[in-house]
């Protein structure tokens, strides 16, 4: 049997991941693929509560090492329950943020070494990579404005204007080093032209 495609959903807080996941998830349905969604950090119950370590808002100030470190330890459990064993079954796995969003986020936002990152990367992940990843692109102030809307406000979310545009930064980067796998998606458009571009980028990999 095939192995399945693995995509990742990329992009800054507030950029529309959610909406654009289902909207993915359908197109690839549409094409006949059996399609498994997920999300990082969590997907598996572990992972999920290590999630939760990581977004809640505690009292005690979170060492970048430990985030980074848990961020890791959950994709390897993510990676071991859910990703390997679809894609082994010939599904293709749909995941809302991968390693991109440690490169943008502890690598960017939090300017870590990311010879760390890439040594994380290798050892949990071995030759596991997306084979394509969207990337939903918009001003930081404009996903920013979109995320007070929603209430209370995760550890992240609560980060500084300077961290966002380092993040932003930082993907844009990646998809400069990685043109084959990372497309930029304009997020501040219409919906429609959204996922007019959302459609343009799947082609290849649906061919
Ligand atoms: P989400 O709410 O968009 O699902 O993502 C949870 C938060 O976790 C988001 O603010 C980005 C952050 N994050 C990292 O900092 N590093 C990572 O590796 C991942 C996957 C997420």
């Amino acid at each position: 049997m095939n192995k399945g495609k693995f995509i990742t959903l990329e992009g800054g807080e507030g950029v529309g991941k959610s909406t654009n996941l289902s909207y993915i998830k359908q197109l690839l349905e549409n094409a006949g693929k059996k399609v498994v969604t997920t999300r990082e950090p969590g997907g598996t119950p572990f992972a999920e509560k290590i999630r939760q370590l990581l977004l809640e808002n505690a009292d005690e100030a979170i060492s970048e090492k430990a985030e980074l470190l848990l961020m890791f330890a959950a994709r390897a459990q993510h990676i071991n329950q859910v990703i390997e064993p679809a894609l082994a079954e010939g599904r293709w796995v749909l995941c809302d943020r991968f390693t991109d969003a440690t490169y943008a986020y502890q690598g960017g936002g939090r300017s870590m070494d990311t010879s760390m990152i890439e040594w994380l990367e290798d050892k949990v992940q071995e030759t596991l990579r997306p084979d394509l990843t969207l990337l939903l692109d918009a001003p930081v102030t404009v996903g920013m404005g979109r995320v007070d809307k929603r209430g209370t406000l995760d550890r992240f979310e609560q980060e500084k204007l300077s961290f966002f545009t380092k993040v932003r930064q930082t993907y844009l980067e990646r998809a400069q080093q990685l043109p084959e796998i990372i497309k930029i998606i304009n997020a501040d458009q219409t919906l429609d032209k959204v996922q007019q571009e959302i459609r343009l980028s799947l082609q290849d990999i649906l061919n």
